[in-house]
């Protein structure tokens, strides 16, 4: 079959970048996608091994931070369209390794632009550039509030700070040079293929193996928490129906202090393990907080919900549970990306 429009899809090998680009390769059989990962700890390619063979479907192992090399990909298969996944994601490690944010998030996504720019010069019909970027750029709220669209840029983190300025490049790209550009800001995922640094699947992974589970401070930090496959379905309605030049919060509606989320957590644990109630709520530690600790993040989805139809489809223990079940029935997709060197990240990171 003839695919009417390549697209490039970046950091397809990660957590949220796999599910879109299943979604994509089993609902659009007239696009060829092209994920292009450069397979860092967090890439693995196991979380797209159903869809591997699909006719429609390329991996590329490249790297966003070398123009040539990217130049290159964008010559030989002069993607229409480019959905920007890839990047350094996890807070605590831009604390210890800024400089990596930097380079991943604000140079990889300078270069991707350029080469977008080069490939299809003022003649950008039918193009776009979609930037996926996080609510974490609009810093913290306090015990009210939401943010929207326009709340104003505040970054508190080495990451938010990286994510923020790629945000910024885009818009500029898209004043300066007319790039054809969209973007969406989400709060924090949870689901299946999630890598265990991130809150739910540390703990899931710590009660399983029956280990201590690290509350930074006094736990009463909140997060609006989104199903990954809700956020999947959201990019695919921006990417296509989204109006140019636009921001669009992406958020779950579904505001959790951690210290009850992981009680939530604990208690469905028990019951999945077979497991006496308050058997894991015992493992619950409480150490030194993250620096820089942002309080609250909270979406106002209300922009992406009117102008393009979009909810969550899922409520939060309904994802939550098989959240859990994918991680009990993936034992060895745990145990593979929990050997090596996450073991010393682990070390350095919590003892
Ligand atoms: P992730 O860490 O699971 O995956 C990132 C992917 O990018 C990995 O496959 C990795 O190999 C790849 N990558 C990293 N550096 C690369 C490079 N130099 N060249 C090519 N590929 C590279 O991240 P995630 O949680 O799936 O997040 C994906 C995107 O969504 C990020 O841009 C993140 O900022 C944004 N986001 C994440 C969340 C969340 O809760 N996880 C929420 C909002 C926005
Ligand atoms: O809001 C969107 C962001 O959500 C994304 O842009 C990031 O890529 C993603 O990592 C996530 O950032 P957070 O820092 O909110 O997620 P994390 O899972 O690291 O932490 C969630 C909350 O749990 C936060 O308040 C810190 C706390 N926490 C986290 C870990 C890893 C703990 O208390 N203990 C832990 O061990």
């Amino acid at each position: 079959m003839k695919h009417n429009k390549a697209i490039l899809i970046t950091g397809g090998a990660g957590f949220i970048g796999s599910h879109v680009v299943r979604l994509f390769v089993n609902k659009y059989s007239d696009y060829h996608i092209y994920n292009l990962d450069a397979l860092t700890y967090a890439g693995n390619l196991e979380n797209l091994q159903d869809i591997e063979s699909s006719p429609n479907y390329s991996f590329l192992k490249a790297d966003i931070t070398n123009q040539e090399e990217i130049n290159g990909l964008f010559d030989k298969y002069r993607f229409d369209g480019v959905i920007h996944l890839a990047a350094e994601s996890h807070v605590d490690r831009s604390i210890s390794d800024p400089l990596a944010f930097v380079k991943t998030n604000v140079i990889g996504t300078m270069i991707l632009l350029n080469a977008f720019k080069d490939l299809w010069h003022n003649n950008f019909e039918g193009k776009r550039f979609y930037h996926i970027s996080t609510d974490e750029v609009y810093g913290t709220l306090g015990e009210t509030g939401l943010f929207t669209e326009t709340t104003p840029y505040d970054p508190n983190s080495p990451y938010s700070a990286s994510k923020a300025s790629s945000d910024h490049f885009v818009r500029a790209y898209g004043e300066t040079y007319k790039i054809p550009f969209v973007i969406s800001n989400c709060s924090n995922n949870y689901g299946e293929n999630q890598f265990p640094e991130k809150l739910i699947p540390l703990f899931i992974n710590n009660i399983i193996n029956n280990k201590p589970l690290p509350v930074y401070g006094d736990g009463n930090y909140t997060r609006d928490w989104l199903y990954v496959q809700d956020h999947a379905k959201a990019i695919d309605l921006v990417f296509h129906n989204g109006a140019n030049k636009e921001t669009y919060n992406i958020g779950g509606f579904n505001e959790w202090k951690n210290i009850d989320l992981v009680k939530l957590l604990c208690q469905e644990m028990d019951i999945k393990l077979n497991m006496p109630k308050g058997e894991s709520e015992r493992l619950i530690s409480f150490v030194k907080d993250r620096p820089g600790h942002d309080l609250r993040y909270a979406i106002d989805a209300s922009k992406i919900n009117k102008e393009l139809g979009w909810e969550p489809s899922v409520t939060f223990e309904q994802g939550l549970v098989k959240t859990i079940n994918w991680y009990l029935n993936n034992k060895k997709w745990l145990e593979s990306v929990t050997s090596g060197a996450y073991q010393s990240y682990y070390e350095k990171q919590y003892t």
